[in-house]
């Protein structure tokens, strides 16, 4: 086991597109992904259940060998980011927040939608995030109930999306923010969906860079392996895995924090 390796987590598949991104970037860095899905979705849960998922988790990926913690969950960074800072000031954690600044310097008509979970719009994060960076724009927030079910279940989210980003449309936005890691995988649904006008931004490569920068070049001695750890069912998640991103990797079950 790797002792100086990348820890990533997410409730469930969201994440992944993170780790595809980290991946690229970090080819012989060790990376090790867990997703909660025993305690899935964390979007329609209480902050506080998911902060102490957040914790639970962290504390695991710490156990195993992680030196850097990336929490790539909207929900889980906006339940738990800045206490996990607090409690672990010597781990640097890379989180999500939602993508407003490139958003607000992207917008002609002066107003941004962002989809995400109801947790994350609970947060105080969201709220802070508006207020640094707004700068006089309108922001729409617009919670995606089921959205992130379906992206993790294979069913078809095509009616959630249109009814999602018609909402978005409705209030005049130009700009959309994904503020789930989930969308990702439905990036091109939500794109079709909104038109050719309407800029969509997935945070999710800058979230990478980010990670690169905090690394900061030691992952140049690693073995490049990646480790897929579920608290759910392994043969669902590698079945998810396959389905998502065209590759079947073996999963190991893990009882975290229960
Ligand atoms: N992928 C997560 C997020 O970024 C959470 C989805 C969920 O579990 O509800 O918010």
């Amino acid at each position: 086991m790797n002792t100086d390796s990348i820890g990533i987590f997410d409730s469930g598949v969201g994440g992944l597109g993170v780790l595809g991104e980290v991946r690229e970037r970090l080819p012989a860095a060790d990376l090790v992904y867990v997703a909660d899905q025993a305690f899935a979705p964390y979007g329609e849960r209480d902050l506080t259940s998911v902060r102490e998922r957040a914790f639970a988790i962290t504390a695991y990926l710490l156990d195993v060998g992680a030196t850097t913690i990336v929490v790539a969950c909207n929900s889980a960074s906006a339940a738990a980011l800045h206490e996990l800072r607090e409690q672990f000031p010597d781990i640097p954690f890379v989180g999500m927040e939602p993508a407003v600044k490139p958003a607000v310097g992207a917008t002609r008509r002066g107003t941004i939608g962002v989809l995400a979970t109801e947790a994350t719009f609970q947060g105080a994060l969201f709220a802070s995030v508006v207020d640094r960076h707004a700068n006089g724009v309108v922001v729409v927030p617009r919670a995606c109930p089921g959205l992130a079910a379906a992206i993790e279940d294979g069913t078809d989210p095509g009616d959630l999306i249109d009814r999602y980003s018609a909402d978005l449309l409705a209030e005049g936005a130009d700009t959309i923010v994904l503020g789930c890691t989930h969308y990702s995988f439905v990036a091109d649904r939500i794109r079709e969906a909104v038109g050719d006008g309407v800029h969509v931004i997935d945070p999710a490569p800058a979230v990478a860079r980010q990670v690169e920068r905090v690394r900061n070049g030691r992952d140049a001695e690693g073995t490049g392996s990646t480790t897929y750890i579920t608290t759910g069912r392994t043969g669902r998640f590698e079945d998810q895995i396959e389905r998502l991103t065209g590759t079947r990797h073996p999963v190991v079950g893990a009882a975290i924090g229960t």
